[in-house]
């Protein structure tokens, strides 16, 4: 077994925090962990947590179409995960202590893919794992160097959907991300890193 299946595995049977008692899923994340992106989101939701994958809703609907205009395939060329892996029920925002709880199935995974670039899907992950202080309003499609890795956050998707004018600004996020990876010697690695 991989380091990363057995990591995938161990993460199916957590109980570090309340969230397991309402899941149906744990969602680890999906698509390619050897690839140099990393995006982040906030947690699963109803769906999610239905069919233990990330990003299947309208949400990640939304997102698969910002993926594609930018030609990045969601299977091959990046990994999607989750603050937490488990849906916060009512689709809540996660409690700080949950989100404490899960953060080491995080810093496994990035110990383990050592992404090249992390994409926060919305505030949340972008507070946690960029700034605190992160606005993400105004500084979305910012690049942010944290030793080698570099990080940048964009507009949740489901924000998206509840405020569509805000959809080109995302847009350019996507445009951007392409760019840097087509500045990067490493962003054609995928699979074969
Ligand atoms: N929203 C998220 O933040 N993550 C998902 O997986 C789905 C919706």
């Amino acid at each position: 077994m991989t380091q990363w299946s057995s990591l995938e595995k161990d993460c199916l049977n957590c109980q570090k925090c309340g969230l397991c008692s309402t899941r149906r899923h744990v969602v680890f994340g999906a698509g390619n962990p050897q690839a140099p992106v990393l995006f982040v989101g906030e947690g699963p939701g109803e769906r999610e947590d239905l069919e233990g994958i990330p990003f299947v809703g309208r949400a990640g609907q939304l997102l698969d179409k910002l993926l594609a205009a930018v030609d990045l395939d969601r299977e091959k060329d990046l990994y999607i995960t989750n603050m937490v892996k488990c849906r916060p029920p009512q689709n809540r925002d996660p409690k700080p202590e949950e989100q404490e709880a899960c953060m080491e199935w995080l810093r496994q995974q990035v110990a383990l893919m050592r992404p090249k670039v992390v994409v926060c899907l919305g505030r949340i992950a972008a507070m946690k794992l960029i700034k605190p202080d992160m606005k993400i309003t105004r500084e979305h499609g910012k690049i942010f160097k944290k030793g080698d890795l570099l990080m940048m956050a964009t507009l949740h998707p489901a924000a998206l959907l509840r405020n569509p004018s805000a959809k080109p600004g995302a847009f350019e996020d996507f445009l951007r991300l392409q760019r840097l990876l087509q500045e990067k010697s490493w962003a054609g690695e995928g699979l074969t890193k």
